[in-house]
């Protein structure tokens, strides 16, 4: 066998196998396949630059022959780095939590345009219900020059955990000014209000109706516990959150939800019914109906 540089060893692995992968990961381009190996190495301590230059032996404990082997097998590029880019940062993830979706980067806007709008001189106490890796509550303390008092929530302990490890590590762009507290909590069971601003991305896919447009990738790899309620329980789920972001919202506040696309008009009128006077569904940039604005 002729000793191949990574490079070349590369091109040829995204040939042979490019029909697999793009079932599993729709898009991946070389270039991307590249980035992420250039990540993975990064974050091993190896010169990136060089490295695709370097001859590249396949031998079955090589870091990068793992990575092939695991991209074989249809595990998420985020999984296998350990890592996923959310506006404008990058978040360690684990099988444990939800890859963060570039359309809840919009959620992340929108509670910013909030922010500046109405807490420019003031505290502004903020829940990120359904945390995950902490990628909404996270890219606020990073963005946000107003006072925020920061409650991350989770109903999972592994969770929480590692949104407080990233908190961890990105304290260094953190404003001493805010306060963050992280607590595990059923949605809003064990949260105290009032609270300016209310968010979350919640599980919003019902678990057999829904089931059949989720790609094999995500129902294989993500954990269900962040994706999925039962059908039969989802509308008194959500009644009971809404119910209790009606309860904790300050009078003036705002609660941002993401939500399924599907459902997002029923859970309007559900949250009209429970007495909340503006109800808006917002759509994301694929105009889906992606978002509740909930207002008393
Ligand atoms: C769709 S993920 C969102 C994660 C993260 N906020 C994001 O946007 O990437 C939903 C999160 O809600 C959490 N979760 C599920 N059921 C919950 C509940 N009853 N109460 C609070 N959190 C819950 C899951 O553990 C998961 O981290």
């Amino acid at each position: 066998m002729s000793i191949q540089s990574l490079d070349s060893y590369l091109k040829d692995f995204y040939q042979t196998e490019k029909k697999s992968l793009l079932s599993n990961y729709p898009g991946l381009t070389l270039h991307r396949l590249k980035q992420d190996i250039k990540l993975q190495a990064f974050l091993n301590g190896v010169d990136s630059e060089e490295l695709f230059d370097f001859p590249y032996l396949p031998y079955r404990s090589h870091p990068i022959t793992i990575f092939f082997e695991k991209l074989k097998l249809g595990t998420p590029l985020e999984y296998i780095t350990g890592y996923a880019y959310f506006y404008r940062s990058l978040f360690k993830v684990t099988s444990d939590v939800l890859i963060p979706r570039s359309e809840t980067e919009i959620l992340v806007e929108l509670a910013g345009q909030e922010i500046q709008k109405n807490y420019r001189n003031k505290k502004c106490r903020v829940a990120d219900i359904g945390t995950g890796s902490g990628v909404i509550a996270l890219s606020l303390l990073m963005e946000q020059a107003a006072q925020l008092d920061m409650v991350i929530t989770d109903i999972s302990e592994e969770a929480l955990k590692l949104a407080r490890e990233n908190y961890f590590n990105l304290k260094y762009a953190i404003s001493d000014i805010h306060k963050t507290s992280f607590i595990k909590s059923d949605r809003m069971r064990d949260v105290e209000g009032p609270f300016d601003l209310i968010l979350s991305n919640p599980p919003y896919i019902k678990r057999s109706a829904d089931k059949k447009d989720v790609h094999n990738q995500v129902l294989d790899f993500e954990p269900h516990l962040a994706l999925f309620l039962d059908d039969d329980s989802y509308d008194a789920w959500f009644d009971e959150f809404f119910t209790s972001i009606y309860e904790k919202l300050s009078p003036q506040g705002l609660s941002l939800v993401e939500g399924h696309e599907h459902h997002l008009e029923s859970l309007a009128a559900r949250a009209k019914a429970l007495g909340f006077k503006e109800v808006v569904v917002i759509k994301d940039y694929t105009n889906r109906n992606r978002f509740l604005k909930l207002k008393k």
